[in-house]
């Protein structure tokens, strides 16, 4: 169940802590576009090299690659985006607020499945240890009527996608009485498909200037680079290309906060594979990047898969990884079996073979391809969702964000008790010898209370304080962030406890 409450404190933590604000926030921000402040850009760049190095380095069969982001305009047409790569839009005539007209349908068959909820929860008191869930849902007309109704509404949007027939879209809002949010009101203009690729000019030499799109996922980059990574890595099958990057979808309906951007990062992996192989490599793939997830520490009953019944034209498996967000469960990650669609495209389109030259089976052929995709920024929320922590400690409130150590914007903070007597010059020195290793803060503001609650509140799992017994012991007191245990520590031992705990290595050896 959704915690609207709940989204909206770690959206203004992620403000007010410097995580992530509103793109040209001055002039009162643009919509669905987003800045990193000072903590998120640490706590980002940590998730996408944790990403990078699980899929790279612990894969001998996967490299990296950093394909840019225009390519030819014909790329996009063999990939079926210019063609295919589009949303319903539907727009209210009193509000003049334009809506994804699937989106709507799915929000009102989401109400009616909550009503069939608080139906059956009703009928389970009642009839206590002898009801039958099944049979009431079976048979129950009210409970049945909603059912049919759903599963009408998912047969309508499935034809008149597919088929291209809007108008019968828009007939099924009308029909359900669907209401603009905004305005009240049922005055819906026709449903019609919007592109969601952003084009721009190249203005060439020649005067041969040509349209180009800013590209809406990294995957194509791989694809195109196949044959450049195959025989230049003289790469043999299986093998994967990985690669992180910007990408742009024109997302008319901007919604909850980074869930939904126009301007975002994905993490893909391509992994090439033998025709006939590829349902073993999807399976393999979509246990470990759910374990990858788990090791980041998110909780596993939070996570879940959800199969997709309705596969794209080129699919034939596709599951996502989704996240029990406070808004409800949604899509983190997509691992899609996508065969040998995209590389045949782009042989046909391209005219260069795109072929594999198998020298056990003395056969040349297009490989198979399973895809894992992931978006950083969701990826970001759904970690400050997990982190984002209130506790009430002793009749203090407190807010902590408690990351796993090695992904944690600020690694540990260094505090002089007082502005005064030697500690700051003490607390400079051991900063000085501790930054190599590790992202450490300095602080000598505040009472050393209110800087810990700042240090807990940024995710920070270690806070060193600095006092006048540190001056002739040569020791000071370490804080724990989670469990805020003190312990009298020596400074010489400082970086081994904080390299334990915070070591990506360490992150990366128990996956
Ligand atoms: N190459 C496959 C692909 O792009 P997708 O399901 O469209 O598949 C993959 O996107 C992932 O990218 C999603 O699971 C999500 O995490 C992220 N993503 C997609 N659109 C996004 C958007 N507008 N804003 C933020 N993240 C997005």
């Amino acid at each position: 169940m959704g915690d609207q409450q709940q989204f909206e404190k770690i959206i203004s933590h992620a403000k007010e802590y410097g995580f992530v604000f509103p793109s040209s926030d001055i002039y009162g921000g643009l919509a669905a576009v987003y800045d990193y402040g000072q903590n998120g850009v640490e706590l980002r760049n940590n998730l996408r090299r944790f990403w990078y190095l699980s899929m790279t380095r612990l894969h001998q069969n996967i490299v990296g690659l950093d394909s840019a982001i225009f390519m030819h305009p014909k790329v996009w047409k063999a990939s079926g985006h210019v063609d295919g790569f589009n949303d319903p839009m539907i727009d209210n005539k009193d509000s003049k607020k334009r809506y994804r007209a699937d989106v709507l349908i799915e929000e009102h068959q989401e109400k009616l499945r909550q009503k069939i909820q608080k139906e059956v929860v009703k009928a389970a008191k009642r009839f206590g240890d002898s009801f039958d869930e099944q049979q009431y849902r079976d048979t129950n007309p009210r409970v049945k009527g909603y059912q049919d109704r759903i599963d009408h509404m998912d047969q309508v949007l499935k034809d008149g996608l597919e088929t291209g027939e809007l108008h019968k879209i828009k007939e099924l809002i009308e029909a359900e009485e669907i209401a603009c949010p905004i305005s009240g009101s049922k005055n819906w203009t026709e449903v019609r498909q919007f592109n969601l690729m952003y084009s721009t000019q190249m203005n060439a030499t020649d005067g041969q200037d040509a349209n180009l799109y800013l590209r809406p996922e990294t995957a194509q980059g791989i694809f195109v680079n196949y044959l450049n990574v195959q025989k230049t890595g003289r790469m043999k099958l299986p093998f994967g290309i990985a690669q992180t990057g910007k990408a742009f979808r024109n997302e008319i309906v901007a919604r909850q906060f980074i869930m939904r951007m126009k301007e975002f990062e994905q993490m893909e992996m391509q992994f090439f594979c033998k025709p006939g192989t590829e349902k073993e490599w999807y399976e393999h793939w979509k246990a470990w990047r759910m374990k990858w997830h788990e090791t980041l520490g998110t909780q596993s009953e939070k996570l879940r898969y959800h199969d997709h019944v309705k596969l794209a034209h080129y699919a034939n498996a596709a599951v996502d990884i989704e996240y029990d967000f406070p808004f409800g469960f949604k899509e983190v990650e997509g691992i899609h079996s996508r065969t040998d669609f995209d590389l045949k495209q782009h042989e046909e389109f391209s005219g260069k073979k795109l072929r594999y030259f198998d020298a056990e089976s003395n056969e040349s052929y297009v490989p198979y391809v399973v895809e894992t995709s992931i978006g950083l920024d969701r990826l970001f929320l759904m970690t400050l969702s997990e982190a984002y922590t209130e506790e009430n400690v002793n009749g203090d409130n407190r807010t902590v964000l408690k990351l796993h150590p090695a992904i944690a914007p600020i690694q540990c903070a260094i505090l002089p008790l007082v502005k005064k007597d030697g500690l700051p010059e003490l607390a400079e020195k051991i900063y000085q010898d501790l930054r190599f290793d590790f992202n450490v803060f300095i602080e000598d503001k505040d009472s050393i209370g209110k800087r810990y609650r700042r240090m807990d509140a940024l995710g920070t799992p270690f806070c060193v304080t600095v006092d006048h017994d540190s001056l002739t012991n040569g020791d000071v007191t370490l804080r724990y962030r989670d469990s805020m245990e003190q312990e009298r520590i020596s400074i010489e031992k400082l970086a081994e406890i904080i390299r334990n705990q915070t070591s990506m290595n360490n992150l990366l050896k128990s996956l």
